[in-house]
C-alpha cells in the first residue's frame, strides 16, 4: 500500500472509535486479516470488539513454549467465553532443539544477541508462518507503552512483512483499557492483579514495583531501547 493511502486512512479514522477502524478492515479483508494476540489487556479488548463485529474473524497467538501457566489458562477461558478458537502457532521444534542444545535453555540472560535469537526462533519465525494468506494484521500496541512506540500510527504499512498493520488502540491510555475490561467483563490474565502490568514469556517477565514503568518487568536486565522482541520492527 502506498504511503499516501496509509496517510489518508489515518486521517479518515483519526477521530474514530477503534471499533470503526476494525469494522472497516474486517469487512474489507474477511479472512485475510487477523488479530495477533498475546492475551494482553489490549488484545483481550480487541478480541471482544472483533467478536462483536465479526464473530468468525481470525485470532491467533504465538505459543513460544515459555508462557506463564496463567496465560495458557486465559487462552482456554477466552475461547470458552466468546465461543472462539484462538489459533496457536508454535515454533519449529528443530530450531528450538538446535538452539537450546547449542546455547542452553535460558540463553536469553547471556546477551541481547542470544535473547534476540530466542525471540526470533520462538516468536518471529512462527509469526511469519502465521502471516501466510494475510493482507493485514491487528496488534494491541499503544503509544504510551514505550519510548519505542511513541511515533506509531493506527494504520501502518509494515514494510518488513509486506502487510497492513493496524493498531486500533494506539491512542488509548491504560485506564481506558481497564475501563473497557471492567465494563464488558472481559477476561484478563490474573497476573495483572499481582503487579505484572505487561506480560510476555515467563523467564523474561517479572513483577514491577509501584512507580516503575509498565514495561520495567519485561527483559528487565536490558536497556529500554533494546526492549523489543522484533515483532514490531519499523
Ligand atoms: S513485545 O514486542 O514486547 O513482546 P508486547 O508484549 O508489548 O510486545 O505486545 C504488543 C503486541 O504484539 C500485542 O498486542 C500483540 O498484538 C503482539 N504480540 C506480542 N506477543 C505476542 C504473542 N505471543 N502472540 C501473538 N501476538 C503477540
Ligand atoms: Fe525467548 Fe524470552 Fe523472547 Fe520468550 S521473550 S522468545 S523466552 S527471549
Amino acid at each position: 500500500m502506498e504511503a499516501f493511502e496509509i496517510e489518508n486512512l489515518n486521517r479518515r479514522f483519526a477521530q474514530a472509535a477503534p471499533e470503526e477502524l476494525l469494522a472497516y478492515f474486517l469487512d474489507l479483508l474477511g479472512k485475510k486479516i487477523a488479530l495477533s494476540s498475546s492475551l494482553s489487556i489490549e488484545d483481550q479488548v480487541l478480541t471482544r470488539m472483533i467478536k462483536c463485529i465479526k464473530p468468525d474473524a481470525r485470532v491467533f497467538t504465538l505459543d513460544t513454549g515459555r508462557l506463564f501457566p496463567e496465560t495458557y489458562s486465559l487462552i482456554d477461558k477466552t475461547n470458552l467465553q466468546y465461543g472462539i478458537n484462538i489459533e496457536i502457532f508454535f515454533p519449529d521444534y528443530m530450531e528450538v532443539q538446535d538452539m537450546v542444545n547449542k546455547n542452553g535453555v535460558n540463553l536469553f540472560y547471556e546477551s541481547v544477541e542470544k535473547r534476540r535469537k530466542c525471540c526470533r526462533i520462538r516468536k518471529i519465525n512462527p509469526l511469519t508462518r502465521a502471516f501466510t494468506g494475510l493482507e493485514a494484521w491487528i496488534c494491541g500496541l499503544r503509544r504510551e507503552q514505550s519510548v519505542t512506540r511513541k511515533d506509531m500510527q493506527a494504520v501502518e504499512w509494515d514494510e518488513s512483512n509486506g502487510l497492513i498493520k493496524l493498531n486500533p488502540l494506539i491512542n488509548w491510555t491504560e485506564e481506558q483499557v481497564w475501563q473497557y475490561i471492567r465494563q464488558h467483563h472481559v477476561p484478563y490474565n490474573t497476573l495483572h492483579d499481582k503487579n505484572y502490568p505487561s506480560i510476555g514469556c515467563q523467564p523474561c517477565t517479572r513483577a514491577v514495583d509501584s512507580g516503575e514503568d509498565i514495561r520495567a518487568g519485561r527483559w528487565w536486565w536490558e536497556l529500554p531501547e533494546h526492549k523489543e522482541c522484533g515483532l514490531h520492527k519499523r
